[in-house]
């Protein structure tokens, strides 16, 4: 079966080019001067397109089993499909959660049965509770290990508990010290692996919180109750642990210039540490989500406009590496209700790459740019490189054909997730994928999923240390 994407513009991380992609099997067989006039089973007219590598999202949590009213992987990977998202990699706080290798296998195989496109797998730190389990997750192909530093889980079902006032000490586990956060690093060193981490210092968070005197209220209280320096302290502790261990410390979703400051100054020393972001921290300041607050409700929250700027200084001088939507649904009833007890996320994998796109035509980011943060970058980070991330031969055949003049005015009743609301309601963005092609079939065209689910798990290729 082969497949001829003939005349649009090739975007890779150097640079772009007119020229054909051939793909054979599943695989990018050739690419080849415009016009090659090659033969193929089928041919997709890209003129006037963009056509980049399948766009990567390492950031999403579908929820899926455990709240499936919420999202589910079915919806979550076909709305990725329709956003021009060929790669999810899956956050493991599900319930239950994918703490060790039988628990990976397991959601491997009931991904593998619904998933739209193809999938990697997080595995979750449960603190000391799990920290033998963690070589064995990485053998059995995690992309990384996530520790929600900071939060306490309820000891049950492994949850987060968003807002510390719901619960009562006996009924969690307590976040990991930082002694034990050390541990946890040394172990994933050893394994070759990534610890990627959410970043807010729990006991500065305590501190914000007593000074409010009760749970925030809107989004302006939220930023005293988590304030920015409790991201910048947990990302310069993690930097100091990186570097004592050796271990990969990945900062997702980061949110301040001071965090972003201090990531660039420790890759700058050579540590192996990395930094994603999301598009609400790259649209949005605080002032911004007035209003729709409890809609906007993510942890962290969104900062001032400064931090704003210093965030698309670090994705264009490459300091921030990757790109993720923190795609984290809640139902509508959860997300209306009073601020201080609405939980945090929300319905962001099918808006990611519009919002972005909108960004790169209106000339924030050029498509080599955005190449680099929303597919090679994060495949590389991700050990997912060569065979995502870039259109050379050889690599999967994942491509997103770009019309970077379509307009599309975001309307959650349009999504294909299980909740379709969004806080972006009523956008307007100019810049859409058009077509997505994994592994050489078309799984969505013109914002609509297509064919029957195909995707299969990817695994992160470890890289062992001696
Ligand atoms: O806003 C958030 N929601 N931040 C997180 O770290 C977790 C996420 C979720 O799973 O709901
Ligand atoms: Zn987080
Ligand atoms: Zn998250």
């Amino acid at each position: 079966m082969s497949l001829l994407v003939r005349g649009g513009t090739v975007v890779n991380s150097q640079g772009r080019r007119a020229a054909d992609v051939l793909c054979e099997d599943g695989r990018i067989a050739a690419v080849l001067e415009p016009g090659s006039g090659v033969a193929a089973d089928e041919a997709v007219d890209a003129g006037g397109l963009l056509v980049f590598p399948g766009f990567i999202d390492p950031h999403v949590h579908p929820r899926d089993p455990g709240d499936t009213h919420k999202e589910d992987f079915a919806h979550a990977s076909r709305a990725a499909a329709a956003g021009g998202i060929t790669t999810l990699l899956v956050m493991p706080n599900a319930v239950p959660p994918v703490t060790d290798a039988a628990s990976f296998r397991r959601r491997a195989e009931e991904h593998g049965a619904v998933a739209h496109v193809d999938f990697g797998l997080w595995g979750l730190s449960l603190g000391m509770a799990n920290i033998d389990d963690l070589a064995g997750l990485f053998a059995a192909g995690a992309v990384a290990v996530k520790l929600f530093w900071g939060y306490a889980l309820d000891r049950e079902s492994k949850r987060l508990v968003y807002n510390s006032d719901d619960c009562t000490p006996d009924d969690v586990i307590p976040p990991a010290s930082t002694g034990e956060v050390l541990e946890i690093c040394r172990v994933v060193a050893g394994a070759g692996g990534i610890l990627g981490a959410h970043c807010e210092d729990r006991d500065i968070l305590d501190v914000g919180q007593r000074r409010l005197g009760r749970a925030p209220e809107d989004y302006t209280e939220l930023n005293v109750a988590r304030p920015e320096v409790a991201e910048s302290t947990s990302v310069a502790v993690g930097i100091e642990l990186s570097r004592a261990t050796g271990c990969r410390f990945h900062v997702c979703h980061i949110s301040s210039a001071r965090a972003t400051h201090l990531v660039r100054l420790a890759r700058k020393d050579g540590l192996p540490v990395t930094a994603e972001t999301c598009p609400h921290y790259l649209l949005l300041a605080a002032d911004d989500c007035a209003g729709k607050d409890s809609a906007m409700k993510a942890y962290p929250p969104c900062r001032e406009p400064e931090d704003r700027e210093a965030l698309w200084a670090g994705v264009i001088d490459g300091t921030i590496t990757s790109l993720g939507s923190d795609h984290a649904p809640h139902t509508l009833e959860d997300k209306t209700q009073p601020f201080a007890t609405a939980p945090a996320g929300m319905v962001a994998v099918e808006v990611m790459m519009p919002l972005l796109l909108d960004q790169m035509t209106a000339g924030r980011l050029t498509p080599e740019r955005l190449c680099w943060a929303a597919c090679e970058g994060t495949a590389r980070l991700y050990g997912l490189h060569p065979r995502k991330g870039a259109i050379l031969p050889g690599a999967d055949a994942d491509l997103v054909l770009v019309d970077p003049q379509a307009t599309w005015t975001i309307r959650g009743e349009d999504l294909h997730s299980v909740q379709r609301h969004t806080p972006f309601e009523g956008y307007e963005v100019r810049g859409m994928p058009v077509m997505t092609i994994l592994r050489g079939s078309v799984v969505a065209a013109g914002r609509e999923p297509v064919g029957a689910p195909h995707g299969r798990l990817v695994r992160r290729e470890v890289r062992g240390r001696s």
